[in-house]
C-alpha cells in the first residue's frame, strides 16, 4: 500500500517552512524540536480536518474483515479521504500467528518456543532476534502491530496463560519484554505490551477484582511495563480485562494516566484487550485511547456508540478525544505509516534464519532439571535401542488461545530422535495400547534407554485444575524398573508435582518448544548441544508450597481475589517461608561445570549508579557450554519487611572448556530500593546490603556485603 500522502505533503511543507522561519528568527527551536514540531503540525492538521464522527472512528478498533476482504484479529479502519491507512494488528507472542474470530487461524508463521521457554534461555540477544522475526513476519503478512510481548507475572502455578508470560520475577520479565520490543520495533513493527496489569489468572478474567497493595504493584507487577515504556519506548499498551482494587484496568485513571502517561512519560496509545468491559465517559476520561471490540457478549462498542454524544454533551472534552487520536497518529507517523519517511526492513516469512532461530531458542530454552550420574548425554555408540513412551509422536508446538501458532512444519520427538540416529540404534515407540509393557517386555535389553514424554495442555481463558503429574506414576515406575536409564521429557507450561522423580535418572523441562521441538530434543539428548536453560519460575513440591493456596487468594470468592502474599511471589515466597523447592528459580544443569571466583566491587560516581560488581566464571569441565550467572541483592538492615533476596542482574556466558571470563554488572539505586508506601516513592535506605552471585536462587556461589 502506498503510504505517502500526496495531498498533504505540500501543505505540511508550507507550514513547516513558516514555522522554521519564525523559529530561526526567534532562535528558539533546535533542529530536533523542529522535527517534532513538524510531526505535531502535520498530525494536528489531520485532526483539525476530521469531523467528530471521524475522530471517533479512529478510536474504535474492529475485528474481522476489512473492506478489501482481508481478515484481521483487529484493526483501526483509518480515514481514506485524509490518506490515513488502517492500522492492522497481528497476534503474538509465540509467533506472528494470524488468529481471527474464535482464534481461527488465517496463516502459518514461525512457531517459536512459548515465552516461558524464551525466558528460560536468559539470552537477551536471542530474544531480540525473536522480536525481530515477529516484526518481519508481521510485516510480511501486511500487518503493522504485533500484539506482544506479554509481561504479566507468573503468580500461581495453575495460570492458564503462564506459558505466554516470561517469569515470576519482575527483573527477568522486564529484560525479556524490552528485548522483544526492541527487536520488533527496530525493524519498524509496532508492539503492544500486555496485559496492563496483573492478568495473572484466567478464571473469571473478565470480571475478577484483584486486591493488590500499592507496594506489590510497584515492586512486582508494574516494573516490566515500566521498562517497556521507559527503555523500549513501546508504541502501545494493552489494558487487561481484570479490575485492580475495584476499577477495571481499561478505565483506571491511576494506571492509565497517572502512572503510564504522566509518571513514565508514555507517548504511545493505550488500547483495551478484545472486548473489555468499560464505559465510555469513565474510560475516555481515565486515559484509554482505543477500544478494541471483541467477540460474542464481549463485543463492546462503547466508544463507537456513545463517544460522539459524550463529546457533544461535554462529558468528554473534545480536546481529550483529539489527544487520543493524536497518540495513534503519532505512533503511525513514527513507524512510517503516514508518511513513508523511514527506511525499515521488508517483511519476510519462514526464512531459513527463522527456522534456525526457532531451533536455537528451543535448545537454549529446554531446561535440564536432573541428570543423575551424568546419564546424559547419551552415547549412541553404546545404545542399542531407545524406547519412547507416552506422547512422543506429536510436536507440542504451543499453548492454546490467541497465541497459538500453526507452524509451516513441526518436528515431533519421535521424528527428531529417529532422524538423528543414523547408526544402528533402534528407536521403538510404545503407544498407549502397549504402554503397560506387556508384549513389549521381551524386546527390552537391560542396557537400553527409555524416554517418557509427558504432556499437559494449557490455554488462555481458563486456569488448570491440577498441577500433578501423578497420573503417569505407574507407567514411569514400570519403565524405570525395566530400563537401565529412564529419562522424562516434560512438555508443560510450568511447575508440576512429580511424585515419580526419584525413580528416574534425568528430566528435561521442555515447555511447549515450538516447531523445532524434536530436533532440539535430539541435539540435547545426544550432546550435540549442551543444555544451558534455567528456570524462570520456581517449581514446588506441593501446591501448598506456593502462595495463594486459600480460595480467597485464588481463584477468589465472589469475583474478588486477594493478593495477600504481597511482594512475596515465586522464590520470594519460598525463601520467606523457608520452603525447599522441588527445583529452584534459576536452576538448570549443564553437561559441563562452572566455577565462580573473585567477586569485587568498584564504586561509581553517578547519582543513580551505585557501583560495579565483577567476578570470574570458569568452565571447569571438558565440554564447551554456557552458564547463566544470577545477581541477587539482599537488604540486610531494611526498616520494612523485604524479600530475602531479589534478582537484579544476570549474564549468560558462553565458555569453551577451560575458558574463563570476567563478568560485570552495574547496580543502580533503584536496584536497592523498595516502594515506600508512606511517601509513595522508591526508597534506597542507607545501610548494609549483600550482593549474592549464584547459579540459581538457592545455589549461591559468591557473597559480599557493602554499606550504601
Ligand atoms: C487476548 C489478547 C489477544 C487478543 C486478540 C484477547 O482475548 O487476551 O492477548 O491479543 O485477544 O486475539
Amino acid at each position: 500500500m502506498k503510504k505517502t500522502n500526496f495531498l498533504w505533503a505540500p501543505i505540511i511543507c508550507i507550514i513547516s517552512v513558516v514555522v522554521f522561519a519564525i523559529s530561526c528568527r526567534e532562535n528558539i527551536i533546535s533542529k530536533q524540536n523542529y522535527t517534532t514540531l513538524e510531526k505535531s503540525l502535520y498530525i494536528d492538521s489531520l485532526i483539525s480536518s476530521m469531523s467528530l464522527e471521524e475522530k471517533v472512528s479512529m478510536v474504535h478498533g474492529v475485528k474481522g474483515t476489512d473492506p478489501n476482504g482481508l481478515d484481521y484479529v483487529g484493526y483501526l479502519p483509518g480515514i481514506e479521504r485524509l490518506g490515513i491507512p488502517p492500522l492492522r494488528m497481528q497476534n503474538g507472542p509465540s509467533g506472528a500467528g494470524a488468529t481471527f474470530s474464535s482464534h481461527r487461524h488465517l496463516a502459518p508463521a514461525t512457531a517459536f518456543p512459548v515465552p516461558a521457554a524464551q525466558a528460560s534461555t536468559w539470552n537477551m540477544p536471542l530474544l531480540y532476534q525473536i522480536g525481530k522475526v515477529l516484526g518481519l513476519e508481521t510485516k510480511a503478512q501486511e500487518r503493522d502491530v504485533v500484539l506482544a510481548p506479554g509481561v504479566n507475572i507468573i503468580r500461581i502455578p495453575e495460570g492458564g496463560r503462564n506459558f505466554e508470560y516470561f517469569s515470576e520475577d519482575p527483573h527477568l520479565s522486564a529484560r525479556c519484554g524490552v528485548s522483544i520490543i526492541n527487536g520488533a520495533q527496530g525493524i519498524g513493527t509496532m508492539t503492544s505490551v500486555k496485559h496492563f496489569v496483573a492478568n495473572n489468572q484466567d478464571d473469571s478474567r473478565f470480571t475478577i477484582d484483584e486486591q493488590i497493595s500499592e507496594r506489590a504493584l510497584r515492586e512486582i507487577y508494574l516494573p516490566a511495563f515500566e521498562a517497556s515504556v521507559k527503555e523500549a519506548k513501546v508504541s502501545t499498551i494493552m489494558a487487561a480485562y481484570n479490575k485492580i482494587n475495584g476499577v477495571y484496568c481499561s478505565e483506571n485513571p491511576k494506571l492509565l494516566t497517572d502512572i503510564a502517561k504522566e509518571e513514565w512519560g508514555f507517548e504511545g496509545f493505550i488500547m483495551t484487550d478484545w472486548g473489555t468491559r468499560h464505559q465510555t465517559v469513565t474510560a475516555a476520561n481515565a486515559g484509554l485511547d482505543v477500544e478494541m471490540s471483541g467477540w460474542g457478549k464481549f463485543g463492546t462498542a462503547q466508544f463507537r456508540d456513545h463517544l460522539v454524544n459524550a463529546v457533544e454533551t461535554g462529558e468528554v472534552q473534545e480536546t481529550t478525544l483529539d489527544q487520543m487520536v493524536f497518540r495513534i497518529l503519532s505512533e503511525m507517523y513514527r513507524f512510517g505509516l503516514l508518511i513513508d519517511n523511514k527506511n525499515f526492513e521488508k517483511g519476510v516469512m519462514d526464512a531459513p534464519e527463522h527456522r534456525k532461530l526457532a531451533f536455537q531458542v528451543a535448545v537454549e530454552g529446554i531446561v535440564l532439571l536432573k541428570n543423575d550420574d551424568n546419564v546424559l548425554p547419551l552415547d549412541t555408540s553404546m545404545t542399542k535401542s531407545i524406547a519412547l513412551f507416552g506422547d512422543a509422536m506429536e510436536a507440542r508446538v504451543s499453548g492454546s488461545g490467541s497465541s497459538n501458532v500453526v507452524p509451516f512444519y513441526s518436528v515431533s520427538p519421535y521424528e527428531g530422535i529417529s532422524n538423528y540416529l543414523t547408526n544402528n540404534t533402534e528407536v521403538v515407540y510404545y503407544n498407549k495400547a502397549n504402554m503397560s509393557l506387556g508384549t513389549a517386555d521381551t524386546r527390552i535389553d537391560p542396557d537400553d534407554v527409555a524416554i517418557v514424554f509427558l504432556y499437559r495442555s494449557s490455554t488462555e481463558g481458563s486456569d488448570r485444575t491440577s498441577i500433578s503429574l501423578a497420573e503417569e506414576s505407574t507407567l514411569i515406575e514400570k519403565v524405570a524398573n525395566k530400563y537401565s536409564k529412564t529419562i522424562v521429557v516434560l512438555r508443560t507450561s510450568g511447575s508440576y508435582t512429580m511424585p515419580w522423580l526419584d525413580k528416574v535418572d534425568a528430566v528435561f523441562q521442555a515447555w511447549f518448544p515450538g516447531q523445532e521441538e524434536g530436533n532440539a530434543q535430539a541435539a540435547l539428548l545426544f550432546g550435540d548441544e549442551n543444555p544451558s536453560g534455567k528456570l524462570p519460575v520456581t517449581f514446588g513440591k506441593e501446591r501448598r508450597d506456593f502462595p495463594a493456596s486459600e480460595e480467597s487468594d485464588f481463584p477468589g470468592i465472589d469475583d474478588k481475589v486477594n493478593y495477600s502474599e504481597g511482594v512475596y511471589v515465586g522464590y520470594r515466597w519460598f525463601e520467606k517461608n523457608n520452603t525447599v523447592p522441588l527445583f529452584a528459580f534459576g536452576h538448570g544443569l549443564s553437561y559441563t561445570s562452572f566455577s565462580y571466583e573473585d567477586l569485587s566491587f568498584s564504586p561509581m560516581s553517578s547519582d543513580d549508579k551505585v557501583m560495579k560488581v565483577s567476578y570470574t566464571i570458569k568452565n571447569t569441565g571438558v565440554r564447551d557450554g554456557a552458564e547463566v550467572a544470577q545477581l541477587y541483592i539482599e537488604d540486610v538492615t531494611a526498616s520494612v519487611d523485604r524479600p530475602q533476596k531479589e534478582l537484579k542482574g544476570f549474564a549468560k556466558v558462553f565458555l569453551k572448556a577451560g575458558e574463563s571470563e570476567r563478568v560485570e554488572h552495574s547496580i543502580s539505586r533503584r536496584d536497592l530500593s523498595f516502594w515506600d508506601e508512606t511517601t509513595s516513592s522508591w526508597k534506597a535506605e542507607k545501610g548494609a546490603f549483600i550482593v549474592a552471585i549464584g547459579a540459581s536462587s538457592n545455589d549461591i556461589r559468591l557473597k559480599k556485603s557493602f554499606i550504601y
